[in-house]
């Protein structure tokens, strides 16, 4: 596998690979790799890519000092994980590399950025939509790969695609799960073998959710009843469960079509942060 940290060799390297034929597939990822993100890379293998993939914790979508000082990193273990799976390069910049001066640009997306995520870490959206238009005119990848974990970053990314014209396609990949239903997530390594037994809460409330809303509830009357359920536990805190038009976000009361929903849930177990959702 080829690492590069640094934008002009990395972008002499792929031109070079563009020239002779390669379909650049580009994962990007702020590493502290789990088998999520290595299905990311699985999907750009499988359609055939050259495939590069970004370890880039980025600053400017933390509105939380803390979360980005308690980020995990795990470089050694990523580049291992990231050479067994079969990658071909992987681009590590440090934060001087991509940001040489502080950034001014900013990002609004509207409706689809001001609900869930974005009502929640202000500013995050536009720190993801700078990031990840910086890397795309770095990578110039062909195929762009996303997890369904951050269902509404992908919707955003989508509109930043087609709003800027990036001459690529993209692609969302299912959320993989440990055996118990936990969404695969690099926070996940913050948490103590406690929390993470208390941490699957949010997967079951996500389950509870579909379930009541098929025999009928309104989202309003579910949200507070598992609110208290989760709050039992005096270390979990619900933030949000929302029930969002897969593409535009706006929030439901009910499954109103099939395959036109999100369901959507972000807590804190201790002081971690998670998200999940299941498409309805
Ligand atoms: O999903 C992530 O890991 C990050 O938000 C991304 C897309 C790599 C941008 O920093």
């Amino acid at each position: 596998m080829e690492i590069f940290h640094e934008i002009k060799p990395l972008k002499a390297f792929l031109r070079e690979k563009n020239k002779a034929g390669f379909v650049i597939g580009f994962a990007p990822t702020m590493g502290a790799l789990h088998e999520g993100h290595l299905s990311l890379i699985q999907a750009s293998k499988n359609a055939g890519c050259f495939t590069v993939c970004s370890i880039f914790v980025n600053p400017t979508q933390f509105n939380n000092p803390d979360d980005l000082k308690k980020y995990p990193r795990t470089l050694e273990a990523d580049i291992a994980m990231l050479k067994a799976a079969g990658c071909d390069l992987l681009f590590a910049p440090g934060a001087a590399e991509i940001y040489p001066a502080k950034s001014v640009t900013t990002f609004e997306f509207g409706s689809l950025s001001n609900t869930m995520e974005g009502q929640f870490r202000p500013g995050h959206f536009s720190g993801v939509a700078l990031v990840v238009s910086k890397l795309f005119h770095i990578v110039e990848p062909q195929h762009a790969f996303f997890g369904q974990k951050d269902w509404q970053q992908f919707t955003i990314i989508r509109q930043l695609v087609h709003d800027l014209n990036f001459n690529l396609t993209l692609h969302v990949v299912p959320t993989l799960r440990e055996s118990d239903g936990l969404a695969m997530s690099s926070r996940n390594k913050r948490l103590t073998e406690q929390q993470r037994s208390k941490a699957i809460a949010f997967y079951k409330a996500l389950m509870h959710c579909q379930f009541q809303l098929a025999a009928g509830k309104s989202m309003t009357s579910i949200q507070n009843e598992i609110k208290d359920t989760i709050e039992q536990d005096a270390e979990l805190r619900l933030e949000y469960l929302y029930l969002a038009d897969r593409e535009n976000l706006s929030y439901l009361n009910h499954v109103e079509q099939p395959n036109k929903a999100v369901l959507c849930i972000a807590g804190f177990v201790g002081d971690v942060r998670l998200i999940d959702n299941i498409l309805l």
